[in-house]
């Protein structure tokens, strides 16, 4: 059966069936060959305005969601909340019609509020993409992430993956557990238990505290930042403790089977989360992360743009 793509919007990957999630993949796979072209470029979105609209810092997503839509031969605005008057108190759905009368067809929007995507996509004719909204998802770092794991290991079903950190405050631990556990892997969430509730048990994962039980299993390691910008109190006595109890060491990592991948979704604490050697070391796919971001970002700006009113 052909799978077609008849959503508007991509706010997250709970609700996403497993066949958008593999048409998103595969769709990704035929993008990934534009970029190794001399002109890197299609026409699939030409005369298609984004905008991009990030209220909240970005390197990773906002770059490449600009890069994706010149690819796809789309124009492309930025807007920041520093320089877009919701610093003069405008509110988020004035300036998105502001946006949609200028006859707007996708904003991407990263925002600090949970459900702030939705808010939008509900009160826009635009197509709207998630880029991040509070501790809510990340649809596309989820999408990317696993079409890395597929991409590397030929398959998701049955491998046994690891995200370990700040569960609680992380936008990319809900959307992996969404992506993954629909595909068929294990997962394992593992961190400090005042970020790790149990309550994500309910979400199809197993919970571990012991970080040195989960990793001689592991066929794939996510590490996470400790996201302190969300976090209202202290959650661990200090980043030391924090360290010798749930940090990637390269003490620890002699745990890890050798074809085990070390990925990470960025901005890393280098010597906190993750050992700085490990995190270039040959384990790692933190830059294939990055690369494969843009083919994934490419491939659900043209199904979700092929929507778009
Ligand atoms: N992974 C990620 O979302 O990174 P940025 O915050 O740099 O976009």
């Amino acid at each position: 059966m052909t799978t077609r793509w008849s959503r508007k919007d991509l706010l997250g990957l709970r609700e996403l069936s497993v066949d958008e999630i593999n048409l998103v993949l595969d769709t990704a796979d035929a993008f990934k060959q534009v970029g190794t072209r001399e002109i890197k470029k299609v026409p699939a979105l030409r005369g298609k305005t984004l905008v991009n609209f990030f209220v909240e810092p970005s390197t990773r997503t906002r770059t490449s969601f600009e890069l994706a839509a010149f690819r796809l031969s789309a124009d492309v605005i930025n807007i920041s909340a520093a320089t877009s008057s919701l610093s003069k108190g405008e509110t988020l759905k004035d300036t998105a019609k502001i946006l949609e009368a200028n006859h707007v067809d996708i904003i991407v929007l990263r925002h600090g509020s949970a459900g702030a995507a939705q808010f939008l996509a509900e009160r826009v004719r635009s197509s709207v993409i998630n880029a991040g909204d509070g501790a809510h998802e990340h649809p596309t770092q989820g999408l990317l992430d696993t079409y890395t794991i597929r991409e590397k290991k030929k398959r998701i079903e049955g491998l046994n993956v690891a995200i370990i950190g700040d569960i609680l405050f992380s936008r990319v631990a809900r959307s992996n557990i969404f992506a993954l556990t629909k595909l068929g892997a294990r997962v394992t969430l593992v961190g400090p238990s005042t970020l790790l509730p149990r309550d994500f048990e309910k979400l199809g994962v197993t919970i571990s505290y012991d970080i040195d039980e989960v990793l001689p299993t592991a066929d794939v390691v996510n590490l996470l930042r400790i996201q302190h910008e969300r976090q209202r109190k202290e959650y661990f006595p200090g980043i030391g403790e924090y360290i010798k109890l749930f940090g990637l060491t390269k003490e620890r990592a002699k745990l890890l089977k050798p074809d085990c991948l070390i990925m990470h979704p960025g901005p890393i604490n280098r010597g906190v989360e993750i050992d700085s050697e490990l995190a270039d070391g040959n384990q790692s796919v933190i830059l294939d992360q990055v690369t494969n971001g843009l083919a994934v970002r490419m491939a659900v700006l043209y199904l979700c743009g092929g929507i778009a009113a």
